[in-house]
């Protein structure tokens, strides 16, 4: 049967998947499975700065380097993840940018973004340039994420700074703010979304050259309900700001679903297949990305919040344990 990648070139968009640099190297079944179903790669960390600037100023991008080439090798396109979040820095960041001066603090930013964007320049044709800026649950009437080692820093400004500064560097890449916690019918998404609503009319009076929204999608049907009228109106409003969009991160968490493995594919396949034909009905939305290739992979078989107490993999991905396509992979081929 025609692959994912397939499925979504007929629609004139893209399918990926995040992966591993090791899992490309060492297993040909991966390896097989990302070729196949893939027209576009990002990576799952390997280009967070907690891996590519261990010491200051001094960079290791061979992990990246390797997906690059990888979709490079198969004609994919590849975006990248991510210039300017508050995780998975390395350990060394928070300090520097809380000791020192304006100036500084700014360089300490941007240098990361001179520095990724011009190595792939040309081969990241998107980037997510600022992750997660959102947090209604830290207390700000905003909003925004006041944990944030850069909102401590510099405020709200450093979202204008970052997406300027990554215009400038790479002025044909596709500049994307991403979020998650946008998709349920819930308090949670719904204040967020307000909040990213509220967010982007402030960016956009103050002219910010920002080109797209990533929607994460890492969803959790069994704790929360989801609505595709709601979400498509909030997606129509995303839109109708003249930004594109894209799903980076799709995932179904199925912890608390159904014991039966079959019964709990079926559920979270039409749980995919409704949460993409509202995100696919916006012409906008370019491309859907699942995070991670297959459940063994899956960092939801291993983060807490998401894995199953007794070790069995979740299902929340379009290949199983072994890379078979199951119910999952349906959804995502018929939405498309
Ligand atoms: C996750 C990775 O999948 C994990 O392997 C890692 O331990 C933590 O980060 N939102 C994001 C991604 O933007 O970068 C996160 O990736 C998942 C949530």
């Amino acid at each position: 049967r025609e692959s994912l990648a397939e499925h979504a070139r007929r629609s004139g968009r893209y399918f990926g998947m995040a992966v591993k640099s090791r899992l490309l190297r060492e297993d040909k079944g991966y390896r097989a499975a990302v070729a196949r179903e893939s027209n576009i790669l990002v990576q799952e960390y390997e280009l967070k700065r907690g891996t590519t600037e261990p010491k200051p100023g001094q960079y290791d991008f061979s992990g990246a380097d390797q997906i690059i080439d990888f979709a490079q090798a198969h004609g994919m396109r590849a975006r990248g993840h991510t210039l300017v979040w508050y995780a998975a820095n390395p350990p060394w960041l928070e300090p520097a940018v809380m000791q020192a001066g304006p100036k500084d603090q700014r360089r300490l930013m941007t240098s990361y973004i001179d520095t990724a964007m011009r190595r792939y320049a040309g081969r990241i044709t998107e980037w997510d340039v600022v992750n997660e800026t959102l947090e209604p649950n830290e207390g700000r009437a905003d909003g925004m994420r006041a944990e944030s080692l850069w909102m401590k820093a510099m405020g709200e400004q450093y979202i204008d700074l970052a997406f300027r500064r990554a215009r400038k560097v790479d002025p044909a890449a596709t500049l994307y703010l991403a979020d998650f916690g946008l998709e349920h019918d819930s308090p949670r998404c719904e204040r967020r979304r307000t909040a990213m609503l509220k967010l982007l009319d402030r960016l956009m009076s103050r002219n910010v050259p920002l080109d797209a929204i990533g929607i994460q999608g890492h969803l959790k049907p069994y704790k929360e309900p989801f609505n595709q009228r709601q979400f498509a109106d909030f997606l129509h409003t995303l839109s109708g700001y003249g930004l594109k969009l894209a799903v980076t991160e799709f995932d179904i968490a199925d912890r608390g679903g159904p014991p039966s493995p079959e019964k709990r594919d079926r559920e979270v396949a039409s749980f995919a297949k409704a949460f993409l034909d509202v995100a696919l009905d916006n012409p906008a939305m370019q491309s859907v990305l699942c995070w991670g290739v297959s459940d063994k992979d899956s960092w939801l078989s291993k983060y807490p919040e998401y894995k199953w107490p007794d070790g069995q993999l979740s299902r929340g991905l379009p290949l199983d344990g072994n890379m078979a396509r199951k119910p999952f992979w349906d959804a995502i081929a018929s939405a498309f």
